[in-house]
């Protein structure tokens, strides 16, 4: 298996697209026979992860199952992708945060009163590569020819490494736009919307669907400092699109 330096330089996320669609999680016989025992284990360390003074596990697993169901309906509704490819996402998804419950955490940083400072903003970003690290450890012991498996040698790492990137290059990986596939794009447009409404330590109130998206547009109303400008392209408003007819709300009108 390659290093995690390799992987993150290497993964192609435009070939993601396809690599999505070239096999069936819920009947492949290799991730059936030797894959789901050590995917419930990892969820279980996800679920039960817990934090001195509240249980971050049951808000973390919470948030996966949401974006990763909301990335389902997104790919399969809105963009195109078959539903045996969203379901793939669906399952490598509820990984995407694991680094999170990295052992090299104080599990208070995810739950701090305050805005983090710069140091802690920087070492929970390392919660992307993190993850890739404690998931190619549960695997090291499956055959090869399983770890060499496309849903475990590129989804599940390339979900959890680039699900914070940005279309200007700012996001944790640096990649670009141009490098980045139409799934990717996806989850981190899903991903970063649920992140933004998730009552914070710091936070009074907890922000609406609609106030979270015009935020992520970059609009000045919702967006004083201009957080989101440059880190999205028209697939945003695609998914704008989709929520509307999906809820029944305006959001751009
Ligand atoms: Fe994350
Ligand atoms: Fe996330």
């Amino acid at each position: 298996m390659p290093t995690i330096n390799i992987l993150v330089k290497t993964i192609d996320l435009i070939e993601l697209d396809s690599i999505i669609e070239s096999y069936d999680y819920k009947t492949d016989p290799l991730l059936t026979a030797h894959f789901h025992q050590i995917e419930t284990k990892l969820w279980h360390r996800i679920e039960s992860y817990c934090c001195n003074t509240s249980s971050y596990g049951a808000a973390l697993s919470a948030h996966l199952r949401r974006v990763s169901q909301d990335g389902h309906e997104f790919l399969t509704d809105a963009l195109g992708f078959s539903k045996k490819a969203a379901n793939n996402f669906h399952a490598a998804n509820l990984f995407h945060d694991l680094g999170k419950t990295h052992n090299a955490y104080n599990e208070d940083i995810w739950n701090l009163p305050y805005r983090p400072t710069d140091d802690q903003r920087a070492e929970k970003r390392l919660h992307t590569v993190r993850g890739t690290e404690i998931f190619l450890e549960a695997i090291a012991d499956l055959p090869l020819e399983v770890q060499h498996h496309p849903h475990l040698r590129i989804v599940i790492p390339a979900l959890q490494m680039f699900h914070h990137e940005r279309l200007d290059g700012q996001g944790y990986a640096k990649r670009h736009g141009d490098e980045m596939g139409r799934l990717i794009k996806a989850l981190c447009i899903v991903d970063c919307k649920d992140g933004d409404l998730v009552l914070r330590g710091h936070h009074v109130d907890r922000r609406t669907e609609k106030e979270a998206l015009l935020r992520m547009k970059g609009l000045s109303d919702y967006d004083g400092n201009a957080k989101y400008v440059g880190a999205f392209d028209e697939m945003l408003d695609h998914y704008i699109h989709h929520r509307e007819l999906k809820t029944g709300q305006n959001i751009l009108s």
